[in-house]
């Protein structure tokens, strides 16, 4: 913990089972002699006659990127070794703390993705790594993924159990306008020959993904989302061809970048079946050296903000013809490689947990949080590898939540947020409450509608009302 905001607020994990008796986790810690807190009282409501959302059963994701050592954001440098090209594969907390999963989806990608060459049979250029220029785009000269390197990669992937997405270089093959767009086709030569080289040494692949933040307005530089569409179809393709006698094949994601409304539609209508996933990122709390991230993580009109945005992508979705399905495929809350002490610390689990119950309840299958290793916003410390506070509550939540997620609200206070799914391992449900208050203690009566909740095979009684004290100064 590292502020003494921190120590006070409190989240609980809370599993009914069949005979109603509950484990109750929760990342409190006492403050000698302050027990004049006040206590507010309020109801948690569940639904739990029909689900609102199916999460995957693999659902907590986070990344690797490729930043290296050198990239620092206003005079600070959190990446060390940390890049896919540099980390340590033979760490074994590193291994286990994947393995504890079994399975974590691993995002690989980042800015830099779309400057990668893959050193394939085809390539003609030097293997060269990335070099610091900030006169050029991103802040970095082109780099190369050496196939020893992908191999090893692959290696320790599979000896942890990891489920691989891996994002693509997209402007290969575009030029950059002075409007700042990318245009013309994608030139899938150099990934077409990394596809086939990962399949022919049988290297799993989960998903490959197209592209990172070059939706809507874009970070760098910009897309339009007819030819994204087009050159995901490309992808697609290419895909089923390499993978022809391969079951099952890959997921195809994209765009990896910014909710934009109409350029996601317009995505979304003319990419068809030829997109499994659509990824978008979350930056919603602004720039690492922001120093009131704490005041908006704690601020549930501020977190409540992000709702907006996964709303419009499921109406997106749903109003079309696609059969793609909503992922987070980053999300690192700050951006510019987060904040030391406050995106590494466990005041973060606040915004992380609400996250993962937000994007549930809107139906995102898949979260992935920036990042397993690396900036401040690691699950993992970036030098030791030891696991930070958002580590063990990724992990909590992999083992409870289960897929079903059941209509949640609370009267009462704002302060406190909760969501509920059915239990990962038994029958019955698992309730994660929030609260967001560092000196009121909540007594929440919790309360579900009659009937019988099938999503979770479990019956409630017809009058159920469980009392349970959040918290804990
Ligand atoms: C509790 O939160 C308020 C508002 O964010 C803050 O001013 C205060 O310092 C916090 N108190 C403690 C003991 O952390
Ligand atoms: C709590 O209240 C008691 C009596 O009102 C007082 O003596 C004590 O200092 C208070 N403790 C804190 C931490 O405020
Ligand atoms: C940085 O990139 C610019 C533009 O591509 C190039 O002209 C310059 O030589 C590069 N600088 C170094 C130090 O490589
Ligand atoms: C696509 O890129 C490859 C290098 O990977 C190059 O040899 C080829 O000429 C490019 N194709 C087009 C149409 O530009
Ligand atoms: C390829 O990998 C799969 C599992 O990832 C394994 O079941 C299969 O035996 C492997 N095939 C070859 C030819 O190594
Ligand atoms: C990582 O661990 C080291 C050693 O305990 C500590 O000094 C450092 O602050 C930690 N870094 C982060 C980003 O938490």
């Amino acid at each position: 913990m590292s502020s003494s905001q921190n120590r006070e607020m409190g989240l609980c994990f809370l599993v009914c089972i069949v005979s109603c008796s509950f484990i109750y986790v929760s990342s409190q810690s006492a403050v000698a002699g302050n027990d004049n807190s006040s206590v507010s009282e309020g109801t948690v409501f569940i639904d739990g006659k029909t689900s609102i959302g199916k999460i995957d059963e693999d659902f907590i994701c986070a990344t690797l990127d490729w930043w290296p050592p050198e990239k620092c954001d206003y005079g600070t440098c959190s990446w060390d070794q940390a890049s896919l090209i540099n980390l340590d594969l033979n760490n074994n907390i590193l291994l286990n703390a994947i393995k504890a999963f079994s399975p974590l989806k691993i995002r690989l990608g980042g800015t830099l993705q779309d400057k990668v060459i893959y050193d394939t049979e085809d390539n003609k250029q030097p293997c060269v790594q990335f070099v610091k220029n900030t006169s050029q785009m991103f802040g970095f000269t082109q780099g190369c993924l050496p196939m020893y390197r992908w191999d090893e990669l692959n290696a320790f992937f599979k000896k942890s159990g990891a489920e691989i997405i891996f994002g693509l270089n997209a402007l290969a093959g575009r030029s950059i306008k002075s409007d700042g767009s990318a245009v013309g086709a994608w030139n899938y030569t150099n990934a077409e020959s990394f596809i086939s080289y990962t399949v022919k040494k049988n290297y799993s692949i989960y998903g490959w993904e197209l592209g990172n933040e070059l939706c809507g307005s874009g970070v760098g530089t910009r897309v339009a989302a007819a030819q994204y569409a087009s050159d995901t179809i490309s992808l697609y393709n290419t895909v089923k061809k390499i993978y022809s006698s391969i079951e099952p094949k890959p997921l195809v994601i994209a765009p990896g970048g910014f909710f934009d409304a109409n350029w996601f539609k317009e995505f979304v209508d003319k990419t068809g079946n030829s997109v499994n996933a659509i990824t978008h990122h979350i930056y919603n709390l602004g720039p690492g050296v922001d120093t009131h991230l704490i005041e908006k993580i704690l601020d549930p009109s501020y977190l409540d903000g992000e709702a907006d945005t996964f709303n419009s992508l499921q109406s997106t979705i749903k109003s079309s013809a696609t059969s793609a399905v909503a992922w987070v495929g980053e999300s690192g809350g700050a951006y510019n490689s987060g904040r030391n002490l406050v995106t590494n610390a466990f005041v973060f689990s606040f915004w992380y947990l609400d996250q993962l119950g937000m994007a549930s309840a809107y139906d995102t299958k898949t979260y992935c949080r920036q990042s397993l290793i690396g900036g401040n916003y690691g699950l993992l410390n970036t030098t030791t590898f030891v696991p930070n506070p958002d580590y063990y509550s990724a992990l909590l939540w992999h083992r409870l939540m289960g897929r079903n997620v059941l209509s949640t609200s609370f009267s009462g206070t704002k302060k406190i947020r909760a969501y509920t799914h059915c239990a990962k391992q038994s029958k019955g449900i698992t309730l994660l409450i929030i609260n967001l208050d560092n000196s009121t203690t909540a007594e929440v009566t919790v309360t579900f509608n009659t009937g019988p909740a099938m999503n979770c095979l479990w019956t409630f009684p017809l009058i159920y009302s469980v009392k349970c004290r959040v918290i804990l100064v």
